[in-house]
């Protein structure tokens, strides 16, 4: 069995420790987190006993007492993921980190810095990739069919109770701690138009603001006291799919739940567009919108190519191609993967296991693919800052200076 330990026990831990110990070839043996109540959650959802594991408050602690640990997950907020990653690399432990890389530039190559002097074994939390409904539309581009991809349209359309999730989350709703909202909805969407576009980012644009949930004199700080109970999607407790973790985000949030959506004090933005060019001519453009229900919610993706187009809403579980020459479209199914992301978060979970099985496996959605999508997010919202397009300036060994 694999000692791994998790680090930062919130609702996303859920998503690996369950689907790592089902494995049976993992015993989680120690957790790191300030809550007791969150590691509980966790520990119950996964089925392990707390007598088997020593729990922490301070990673440090834990990485200074564990001696003996096979591999390690870090699920703690944005702004404190480089720290326990870069102590965890240098032990040469394989990690699982979730998503984003950090939320600076800098913070970002110092993690690039350790990976690369240790060959770390690391797999970042762009859990996207490994969802079926990518996974074909990766295939068939590859395939030619449409020939080679011109420009690409995708948005995130989010549901009310993420869209809760983000602005009434302690550390989310505000751009110090979690990157701004770019970074934190979406840099799994910057990491798939990286992906698909295999050139690199070379110009950056984008707009956005917080555009829907403004502060609004003539409703209350509190839902309690608000008339708009039974007309607002957002009053008290926001709607959650019942994804793995929904239950532990809504126990993170149990002391803003009550605060208004519109006046609780938050500096994220709810509604960006983003336009990229790449190295190799690719154009894209992508739009993150709060407060999306219903029909062509959630992730959405055209890909027009030269010889053709694909597209498709992840929740609809079907893809559309249309080959230019014949003029026929055919429509694909995606088989229905059980599990959060569209079935991708057990699959991605597991490539803690074919590391620590295998220790030349290095997955795709590694350091230097984190610190890409990093790179997009922050240069969007410098864009936004300063009112101006940004250039990525690429140094011999890679890092990007936003200029
Ligand atoms: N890959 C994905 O699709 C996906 C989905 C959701 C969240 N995430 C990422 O997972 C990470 C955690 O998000 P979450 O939803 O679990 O948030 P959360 O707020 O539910 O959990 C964060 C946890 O970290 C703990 N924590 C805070 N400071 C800590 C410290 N110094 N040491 C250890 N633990 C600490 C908190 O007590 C909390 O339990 C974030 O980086 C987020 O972006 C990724």
């Amino acid at each position: 069995m694999f000692k791994v330990a998790v680090i930062g026990c919130g609702a996303r831990s859920l998503a690996y420790a369950k689907p790592l110990v089902d494995s049976g070839e993992v015993q989680i043996v120690a957790c790191a987190d300030p809550s007791w109540v969150h590691t509980k959650n966790m520990l119950d959802y996964a089925k392990i006993d707390e007598k088997t594991i020593r729990y922490y408050t301070d990673w440090q602690d834990l990485l200074d007492s564990e001696k003996e640990l096979d591999g390690a997950v870090v699920a703690t907020p944005n702004n404190l993921h480089h720290q326990p990653a870069i102590a965890v690399l240098k032990r040469k432990i394989p990690l699982a980190l979730e998503k984003p890389l950090t939320t600076t530039m800098q913070d970002s190559e110092k993690i690039l810095d350790v990976v690369r002097e240790n060959r770390s074994q690391l797999v970042l939390g762009f859990v996207l990739r490994s969802a079926p409904f990518y996974q074909i539309i990766r295939e068939q581009v590859d395939s030619g069919r449409i020939g080679r991809i011109i420009s690409m349209q995708a948005d995130e359309l989010v549901m009310p109770g993420i869209s809760s999730v983000i602005t009434r989350s302690p550390w989310r709703r505000f751009a110090e701690q979690s990157g701004g909202s770019m970074m934190e909805k979406s840099s799994h969407d910057m990491d798939l138009m990286n992906w698909f576009a295999g050139g690199r980012p070379e110009t950056v644009s984008s707009f956005g603001g917080s555009l829907l949930f403004r502060p609004n004199p003539t409703l209350p700080e509190n839902c309690l006291d608000c008339p708009a109970q039974g007309t607002c999607l957002y009053y008290k407790k926001p709607q959650f799919s019942e994804a793995a973790g929904d239950a532990v985000l809504q126990n993170s949030l149990e002391r803003d739940l009550d605060r208004c959506i519109y006046n609780i004090d938050k500096d994220v933005y709810d509604n960006q567009v983003v336009s990229i060019q790449y190295s190799n001519g690719i154009l894209v453009n992508f739009t993150l919108a709060f407060n999306c229900i219903g029909e062509r919610g959630g992730r959405n993706i055209h890909i027009i190519g030269s010889k053709g187009r694909i597209w498709g809403n992840i929740d609809s579980n079907q893809i559309g191609i249309h080959e230019n020459l014949s003029n026929k479209t055919e429509h694909i199914a995606v088989p229905i993967v059980p599990g959060g992301h569209n079935g991708a978060d057990n699959l991605h979970a597991l490539n803690l296991v074919k590391m620590l099985k295998d220790s030349s496996c290095r997955p795709a959605q590694d350091a230097y693919a984190g610190y890409l999508s990093n790179a997009v997010c922050i240069a969007a919202d410098l864009s936004i800052a300063e009112k101006r397009q940004i250039h990525f300036r690429y140094r011999a060994n890679g890092y990007i200076d936003l200029v």
